[in-house]
Parts: C-alpha cells; structure tokens; sequence
C-alpha cells in the first residue's frame, strides 16, 4: 500500500478548515487544506485575468448576506426617490396647514412649476416638470460616487467581488482607469456643490420653526427636518474627500496648524462615514415620507406654537 501523503500541519495562522476537496489514497482519505503557507499570491494586472483560487471561495459563513440586504435597501431606495422624483405633488406644507415644511428632494425648488411659498431662491421659467428632476442629479451623482457606496455596489450588483475572500464574478479587472469608471474622480467636484446644497436644506430647517399664522413654534415636522440637515452635515463632513481637502497633500501639519484643526475634527467622523452614509439615506427618504403625508393631509403634524 502506498504511504499516504502527510496531513498539511495546522498552525494557528491556519485560514479555516475549509476543503479544497478530498484525495482517496487506498482506504484512507486525507483532507487537503490551505494555510498561509501553502498560499500561493497571484499578480494583478489593469486589464489581466483576475487570479485566486479554482474554488469561487473558501468561506463557509452566511458572506452573500451582507451583499443581498445592500443590493436590496439601495433598489428600494431608487425606486422610492425615483417615484418620489416624477410625482410632482406633495412635496410642501404651506401655511394652510400652518407649516413651512419642504422635502429634501424637492429643495431648493427653483422650477416654474413649484407651487407658491416653496421657492425661496428664485425659479427658472424654462421648466414646467417635476422640479424634484432638476436638482436631484447633485445628491444622487454625490452618493453615486462616494467611495463607500462605490464599494457598497461593485459588491451588491456587480459581484466584482461580492465579499473579501470571494471570487470575482468578472473574468478580468479593469479598475477605476479607464471610461467610465474613470468619471468616479468627479466625487471631489460634487462635494462642493453638496455644502452648497447642506446650507440650504439648513435654511429650510430652520424655517420649519415658522409656523404661518401662530409666529413660530415646534413641530415634528421640524424636528425632522432638522435631524436630515443634522446627519446630511455629518454624512458630508466625514467625506473621504473632505478629509484629503483638510490635511492632504501637507509635509509639515506645524506650518499648517488651521489645516491640522481641521484634519483632526474631520478624521474622527471619517471614521464613521458608512454609518453616516446609510443614516442620512434613510433620513432624506423618510424626511420626504413625512412632509408628503403631511402635505397630503394624510397625517396631522402634532407640535406647539409661541
Ligand atoms: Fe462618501 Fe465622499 S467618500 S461622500
């Protein structure tokens, strides 16, 4: 009988136990694992074969689930802003409900079409459609190309690669080099454009203190509105973007030290920056949930006037 091949050693730098398959060596049957030793790394070339394994992953953990929720919150919220986007109604509780509430999506209102007490920044006469559809290209190209949602997509939709461990579903890697990927640069572009855009959802929060006919006051609706603003700030300062604007591309923080004040106040929050992306995609959606239930008369907005 032959000598059956030695059993691998199985250190404590060991990935798993996970099989590569088994080998029938006479009556004996040897698992094959694969240890950091064992690995063999695989050169990655712009435009080459991606490499890895012969097995699609070697994990045995529930990793696709992660990937499949992303996937879904972001299709629902498409579907959601994009409804929200076209219906053109709804969007501003004006003073006959004693409001001045306006959704995030439908801010600032410069259309033709807004309907009176919503344009606080002038209008362009050329446009009689949704006015939701001629602003919303800022926010959305802003979050279609912030780093962590880029990541949150090239796994949920394109599988390229699902997970960390997990092959490629794509038989070959371009990066982020050529058309349109490349495109994915103009991030530092749009984060201006959304401080901009910050400042006046901030008008509009404070005001939502105003309650027509009873002066001022506090309302669920400005509460809301206030906390969109609030994580909208924070999903923009704690920006990859942001940071680099702060301390990038410095030698010596001591012969900036106003730079070195900002790094250091944005980097904490840059820290948290998926958690902040993902509250303030939540926040927007349900802002603009709530001022139209209200708008629509569907729902009372309970609060108190001085
Ligand atoms: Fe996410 Fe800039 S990296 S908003």
């Amino acid at each position: 009988m032959a000598a059956p091949a030695a059993a691998p050693e199985l250190g404590t730098a060991e990935l798993g136990t996970a099989e590569l398959g088994t080998e029938e060596l006479g009556t004996e049957e040897v698992r094959v694992t694969t240890t950091v030793e064992t690995a063999t790394t695989t050169p990655v070339a712009i435009g080459a074969p991606r490499g890895g394994p012969d097995v699609p992953t070697l994990r045995k953990d529930g990793w696709w689930v992660e990937p499949a929720i992303t996937a879904t919150v972001l299709l629902a919220f498409v579907a959601y802003s994009t409804w929200a986007a076209f219906v053109g109604n709804n969007y501003y509780a004006g003073p006959d409900l004693h409001r001045d509430l306006i959704s995030p999506f439908y801010s600032p209102c410069i259309a033709n079409s807004c309907v009176p007490g919503s344009h606080a920044f002038g209008t362009l006469p050329f446009w009689n459609y949704s006015p939701a559809l001629l602003i919303l290209i800022f926010p959305l190209g802003f979050r279609l190309t912030c780093y962590y949602y880029r990541k949150a997509y090239y796994r949920s939709f394109w599988l390229s690669p699902p997970a960390c461990a997990v092959s490629d579903a794509h038989r070959s890697y371009s990066g982020e080099t050529r058309f349109p990927l490349i495109l994915q640069n103009i991030h530092r572009y749009f984060f201006w454009i959304l401080l901009l855009f910050n400042c006046v959802l901030t008008y509009d929060a404070i005001i939502a203190f105003r309650q027509p006919g009873y002066r001022i006051g506090i309302s669920v609706g400005t509460v809301v509105l206030c906390a969109n603003a609030a994580f909208l700030w924070l999903y923009s300062l704690s920006c990859h973007a942001c940071r680099h604007f702060c301390g990038g591309q410095v030698r010596s923080f001591a012969k900036h030290p106003t730079r070195h004040k900002l790094w250091k106040f944005v980097t904490p929050l840059n820290a948290h920056h998926m958690r902040f992306a993902w509250i303030s995609l939540f926040g927007v959606a349900l802002c603009d949930l709530y001022v139209r239930l209200v708008a629509s008369g569907t729902i009372h907005d309970p609060g108190f006037h001085f």
